[in-house]
């Protein structure tokens, strides 16, 4: 399918002469090249060399691993890196308009924020399914980037896949589907839809089931054009030596991940049905992620309960239709029998 990147990037930025490391042709040829270009410090250790700009090692390993080409990733330092970069590539301040879907994940909305990017709202349906008509009505030449997680965060559900495929073949912008929770869903990735809608990017990140929260480093899946441009927009060596070493061998040990994983799953399944029990929620909603929303009684009382039992959950009320909620995620086995035995005693 023909694609031009010209209709969808900033104009401003698309002749952008990029930084570029002077040794970037040479090393990955000849690794003994005496590198005097950078003022790095000489003297070997883990990280005295800045980390590879295009991640080419780390890359090959996502490659195999998600049956995608190089050319179709990108790396960033955590998903929200991607976000943001995403909006300044591809929304011009003060003309263009992002779409969200709350309650969704907030990052989008600061994220533009931050740009000066306008975000335009159409709520999720009284299900939390997505409201596909309106997205399609309300959208124009200037909806650049619409948003969907899915997995949603906080809601917890995912979408219908008939939906989604139902806005790529009708919005004309971007559509970035953020998969951050796909390994504990029921769905299945749409990185598998990514040659038939070229306007789809899918970015999912190290930071849930991987277990790399704290090493920041988000992936996102698109057409060569829009990862190519995306690259040009980076900083140098936004993805450090550290988290890229780490993710290399958190790809060798996906069966390890998988067990955890399901472990996760399995707790999840055992939260639900002990938090049946507990009087003060009123509502579970069903979860395809690694986290619970819970309708309950006073969710500022019962938070400020649970953190005074030492246990931290976060206060969802804020988000749009929310009023009410607590967000709970799925730990260890040990972890959620101390939350349900501080849900109990608060209970009585
Ligand atoms: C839907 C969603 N996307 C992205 C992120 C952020 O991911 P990262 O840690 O890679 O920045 C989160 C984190 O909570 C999330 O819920």
């Amino acid at each position: 399918m023909i694609f031009n990147i010209k209709k969808f990037a900033r104009k401003l930025l698309l002749d952008l002469k990029p930084y570029k490391s002077a040794r970037e042709e040479y090393v990955r040829d000849n690794k003994n090249m005496v590198l005097l270009d950078a003022n790095e410090s000489p003297y070997k250790s883990l990280t005295n060399r800045y980390p590879d700009p295009l991640q080419i090692e780390l890359k090959e390993k996502i490659s195999k691993w998600k049956r995608i080409s190089i050319n179709k990733i990108y790396l960033s330092n955590g998903s929200d890196e991607f976000i943001s970069q995403s909006i300044l590539g591809f929304c011009e301040p003060s003309l263009d308009h992002i779409i969200i879907t709350s309650p969704t994940f907030l990052m989008y909305k600061v994220s533009a924020n931050l740009h000066g990017v306008e975000v335009k709202d159409i709520p999720l349906l009284n299900d939390f399914e997505l409201n596909v008509s309106e997205i399609i009505k309300k959208s124009n030449n200037n909806s650049k980037i619409l948003f969907i997680a899915r997995p949603n965060n906080p809601t917890g559900n995912s979408y219908q896949e008939k939906d989604l495929k139902n806005i790529l073949e009708n919005f004309s912008g971007l559509v970035i589907v953020d998969e951050a929770y796909i390994e504990y869903s029921k769905q299945k990735s749409f990185i598998n839809y990514l040659n038939k809608y070229p306007n789809l990017i899918v970015c999912q990140t190290f930071s849930k089931a991987q277990g790399m929260a704290g090493a920041r480093l988000g992936m996102a899946f698109a057409h060569e054009e829009i990862i190519s441009f995306l690259n040009q927009l980076k900083a140098p060596y936004n993805i450090n030596t550290l988290s890229q070493k780490e993710a290399i061998s958190k790809i060798k040990s996906q069966n390890k991940v998988l067990l955890k994983t399901r472990a996760i799953l399995k707790e999840r399944d055992v939260l639900e049905y002990k938090m049946k029990k507990i009087h003060f929620i009123k509502k579970i909603y069903t979860s395809d992620a690694n986290f619970f929303l819970l309708k309950v009684d006073d969710s500022s009382k019962r938070y400020k309960q649970l953190i005074d039992k030492g246990i931290v959950v976060r206060n969802s009320s804020k988000n749009l239709n929310c009023s009410n909620t607590l967000r709970v995620t799925v730990g260890t086995s040990k972890e959620n029998i101390m939350l349900i035995e501080a849900m109990k005693e608060i209970d009585k």
